[in-house]
């Protein structure tokens, strides 16, 4: 799958339809089978590009802890629901440096799978290790938090899926995706530690996501990937879409 983040951006709906047609172009020799691109724009455009666009899936980028009241300017997961979201980034490590805590990633998480919508859970560490040894024991730490309480759902596997997405691996900090070598070390150690408890969650990568690192991550076992600032270039995205499809 290919998950697309379009952070806040474009700058109005007439925008955000051209971005999708020009999409449209950029696959149609591709065999993509409908509704496998998810694409999280701005959540007010969602009822307008859910109706307009029916081959793509559409989630938010964000979502409240709670289900409604006196919390203004928040939105809940069950209004993204009725605006037509298939699913919601949460988490994400833009989010987190605008002050998000792990423990309220944890209650919009439960949020969100309480209403149905499942959830993209953006995870992992916000400094760039100068060991990369040491990384897991700040995984293990995030994961207590995150993961508590989950085990009370049902179907995770089915509608938790986990985006490896390193806060300096992202395209803004221009210190370029992280190796295939520490993909793989995460992906080892998150099967290892999460496996007991939560049963086997898909994982795709994010972070500087470009039709170069789709081809060099080939063979790690992830799912997919989370494309943010690629995903506004239409011929880029173009280019991941022929190298991930193809
Ligand atoms: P980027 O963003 O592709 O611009 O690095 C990734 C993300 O949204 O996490």
């Amino acid at each position: 799958m290919l998950i697309l983040n379009w952070k806040m951006n474009p700058k109005s709906l007439t925008e955000a339809n051209k971005l999708i047609f020009a999409y449209e172009k950029q696959i149609q020799d591709l065999k993509i089978k409908p509704r496998s691109i998810l694409i999280a724009p701005p959540s007010l455009f969602l009822p307008v590009l859910v109706q307009k666009h029916p081959d793509f899936i559409f989630g938010g980028q964000n979502c409240s802890d709670q289900d409604q009241g006196a919390l203004t300017g928040e939105i809940s997961a069950s209004m993204l629901k009725s605006a037509g979201a298939g699913f919601v980034i949460l988490g994400h490590s833009e989010r987190k440096k605008m002050g998000e805590s792990l423990a309220l990633i944890n209650r919009k998480i439960i949020a969100a799978l309480k209403n149905k919508i499942k959830v993209v859970l953006c995870f992992g560490e916000i400094v760039k290790p100068k060991n990369f040894q040491t990384a897991p024991s700040e995984w293990r730490r995030q994961a207590k938090i995150l993961f508590n309480q989950l085990d009370q759902f049902k179907n995770l596997g089915r509608d938790l899926i986990v985006a490896f997405e390193p806060a300096w691996a992202i395209s803004v900090n221009r210190q370029g995706s992280v190796s295939i070598e520490y993909l793989n070390l995460f992906i080892r150690w998150f099967r290892a530690e999460t496996e007991k408890k939560i049963k086997h969650l898909p994982l795709i990568y994010g972070g500087s996501v470009d039709a170069k690192v789709v081809k060099l991550f080939q063979s790690a076992e992830i799912k997919g990937f989370l494309i943010g600032s690629k995903s506004l270039e239409p011929s880029e995205f173009g280019k991941i879409s022929r190298a991930y499809y193809n």
